[in-house]
C-alpha cells in the first residue's frame, strides 16, 4: 500500500467538504419571544384562551416587573409592588402583570373541568392556600383569586395534583405530608398514604411524586425509585411495581416522567421515567457529580410489568418531558451535573432530544438543535397550541441575581419549534376548519381540515391536556389518540375525519383539551374542545 490513486484522494477530499455543512444542522429551531418576562417562571401553564400563566414565588423580593400603580401587595412585613406572576400571550408576545398574595413557592396545580386553574399550597402563608384563576385572553383582565372560605386540610409544599375521572382533583404528598386529599373535599378528609413514607429518605426524594391517571381509573404513583398502582377511592395500593434501578428520580434528584399517548382500545398505558441525580448529590451539595442518563419504561397496565432500560444520549437532571401532538416526547432543559436545589446544578444540557416511543430500543433518541440559554432549577417547558414548546424560567438562586453568578436568573422566554414546523412541511400541514366545541364521552364527531397536498390514509386526531409544569414534571400531562376513520374528501383540499370521543373520564378526565389534527407527523394548530 504505497500509493493511493489520485481519484481516491479527490473522492476523500470531496467527502469531507460535502459533509461539513450538513453535519452542522440538527433538527428544530429556536426563537427568542421576549427578552424580559419580568419574572423567572417556576410554574407555567397554558390556558384555553391561548394565554400562558407564569408564576414564581412571592417571597423572592424585587422582580423586574412592577404591579400597576396602587396595586401593591400588602404582606405582614411591608408593601411589595413587584409582580410575581404574569399572563403571557405567545402570539403577540405581550405580558401583563398579575397579582398574587400568598406564597406559591413549590406549589402545585391542575385545571378544573370548567377551565379554571386550581392552584394549591406553597410556603409560609401559602402553605394551605387554595387559589383559582379564571383565565382570559390577552385583552381580558383576569387575575388570581385566593379563596378565603376554604383551605387545604394539610399544608402542601412540593405536592402533585392530578384531575380524576369525576373532575375532582387529588393532591398528593408534599414535604412533611405523606397524605392525600381532594378538591372538592371528601368526607374522609386527609388520608395517610404510607407509600410516601416508605419512599422518604434523608434527602427526601419522595417530593413532587410522578402521578399518572391510568385508563383503568387507578393512579400510577412514582416516588424515589419505587412505584405503585393506587386505588384512591379505596385508599389501597393494588399493585407494587419492581424498583427502578439507577438511583432516585423525584425532587430533589430531578428526573422527569410521562405517560405515553393513550390509544387503540385504551386498555394499556406505558410510563417512562428519565434522568436524575446521583444519590447523595443533594446531601453533599455536590454540583459536579454527573447526573445519570437512564430511562426506565414500563407497561403499567401489563400483567407482569418490568422496567425496560435505555440510556439517553446525555445524562440529565431537571429535564422537562413534553408530549408533542404526535406522541413523541421532547426532553429539554436541565443540566448534566449536580442536583436540584439552589446553587446545585452545573453543566447545562443545551441539546433537546426527541424520544420516539414507536422505535425499537437503541433507535428511540434523536439529538436536536442546541439552544443557548441554560435552563436549570426552576425552569419550565410547555406545549403551545401551535405546536411550539415554550421555555421559561431558570433561577438557581434564593433571590434574583443577574451579576457575578455563573447562571444568572433567566427572564427570557423562548420557543422551540420541533422539525414538524419546518416550512418544507407546509404542504402537508392540516388546518382545522370545523370541530365541535363540546364533545361527550364515547360519541362520534367530525373534524374537517384543509391540507394543500392530497392526503393518503389516516389523519390522526389527538387530544392534549394543558399540564401544570414545575420542577421538571408536568402535572396532569396526557395525550389521547382518538379512534379515527380514513380522511374523506370534502371539497377542494378539504378532508372530513370521523372520530370517536374518548370512552370515559378515566381516559380523558373532563375539561378542555387541545385538539390537534396530525398528518404524516405534522400537526395543525390546535382548537380547544371541552370534554364532558
Ligand atoms: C370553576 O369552578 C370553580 C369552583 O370549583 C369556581 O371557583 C370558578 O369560578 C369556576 N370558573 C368559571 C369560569 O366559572
Amino acid at each position: 500500500m504505497e500509493t493511493i490513486p489520485l481519484f481516491v484522494i479527490c473522492f476523500l477530499i470531496q467527502l469531507f467538504t460535502f459533509q461539513t455543512p450538513t453535519r452542522a444542522t440538527l433538527p428544530g429551531t429556536w426563537e427568542l419571544l421576549v427578552q424580559n418576562a419580568g419574572i423567572a417562571s417556576m410554574h407555567t401553564t397554558v390556558t384555553r384562551f391561548n394565554t400562558v400563566i407564569l408564576l414564581d414565588r412571592t417571597n423572592i423580593g424585587p422582580t423586574r416587573k412592577l404591579l400597576p400603580k396602587n396595586h401593591c401587595r400588602f404582606t405582614k412585613t411591608k408593601p411589595d409592588c413587584y409582580a410575581h406572576s404574569v399572563l403571557f400571550d405567545p402570539i403577540k408576545n405581550q405580558l401583563r402583570p398579575l397579582k398574587i398574595l400568598t406564597d406559591t413557592w413549590c406549589s402545585s396545580g391542575s385545571f378544573l373541568p370548567n377551565g379554571s386553574l386550581l392552584q394549591t399550597g406553597g410556603d409560609l402563608d401559602g402553605f394551605k392556600k387554595i387559589r383559582i384563576f379564571n383565565p382570559c385572553d390577552s385583552t381580558g383582565s383576569c387575575d388570581w383569586e385566593e379563596l378565603n372560605d376554604v383551605e387545604l386540610s394539610e399544608g402542601r409544599w412540593y405536592a402533585t395534583n392530578q384531575i380524576l375521572p369525576d373532575g375532582s382533583i387529588i393532591i398528593i404528598g408534599g414535604r412533611g405530608s405523606n397524605t392525600v386529599e381532594f378538591y372538592p373535599k371528601r368526607e374522609n378528609g386527609v388520608v395517610l398514604f404510607p407509600f410516601l413514607q416508605e419512599t422518604e429518605d434523608t434527602q427526601m426524594d419522595n417530593l413532587y411524586p410522578y402521578v399518572h391517571l391510568l385508563p383503568n381509573g387507578k393512579l400510577f404513583v412514582f416516588a424515589n425509585t419505587k412505584s405503585v398502582m393506587y386505588d384512591f377511592n379505596e385508599n389501597r395500593v393494588v399493585r407494587v411495581y419492581p424498583e427502578l434501578t439507577g438511583g432516585p428520580r423525584n425532587y430533589p434528584s430531578a428526573g422527569s416522567s410521562v405517560m405515553l399517548a393513550l390509544e387503540g382500545e385504551f386498555s394499556e398505558a406505558v410510563v417512562v421515567v428519565c434522568g436524575g441525580a446521583q444519590y447523595g448529590a443533594f446531601l453533599e451539595r455536590n454540583t459536579d457529580i454527573p447526573a445519570h442518563g437512564s430511562c426506565g419504561r414500563i407497561m403499567a397496565t401489563g400483567s407482569d410489568p418490568v422496567w425496560e432500560m435505555e440510556d439517553m444520549p446525555f445524562a440529565r437532571i431537571m429535564g422537562d418531558m413534553v408530549i408533542l401532538p404526535t406522541g413523541d416526547v421532547l426532553i429539554i432543559n436541565g443540566a448534566m451535573k449536580g442536583t436540584q436545589g439552589f446553587e446545585m446544578g452545573s453543566d447545562p444540557c443545551l441539546n433537546p432530544v426527541l424520544y420516539r416511543p414507536g422505535e425499537p430500543v437503541g433507535l428511540r433518541f434523536m439529538v436536536l438543535n442546541p439552544g443557548t440559554v441554560p435552563r436549570l432549577y426552576h425552569s419550565t417547558a410547555n406545549l403551545l397550541p401551535d405546536g411550539r414548546v415554550l421555555l421559561a424560567g431558570s433561577n438557581p438562586h434564593v433571590f434574583y441575581r443577574f451579576v457575578d453568578v455563573e447562571f444568572a436568573t433567566e427572564l427570557k422566554i423562548e420557543a422551540f419549534s420541533p422539525e414538524y414546523l419546518d416550512s418544507d412541511k407546509a404542504n402537508i400541514r392540516p388546518k382545522i376548519l370545523e370541530v365541535p366545541e363540546t364533545v361527550l364521552y364515547g360519541v362520534g364527531f367530525d373534524v374537517v381540515v384543509s391540507v394543500p397536498l392530497p392526503v393518503v390514509g389516516i389523519i390522526e386526531v389527538n387530544l392534549g391536556s394543558a399540564p401544570f409544569a414545575t420542577h421538571s414534571f408536568s402535572q396532569g400531562q396526557r395525550l389521547i389518540k382518538l379512534g379515527v376513520a380514513s380522511a374523506m374528501v370534502d371539497g377542494d383540499q378539504r378532508w372530513r375525519i370521523r372520530c370517536t370521543a374518548p370512552p370515559s373520564g378515566m381516559v380523558a378526565p373532563p375539561g378542555y383539551y387541545m385538539l390537534f389534527a396530525v398528518n404524516q407527523g405534522v400537526p395543525s394548530v390546535a382548537r380547544w374542545i371541552h370534554m364532558s
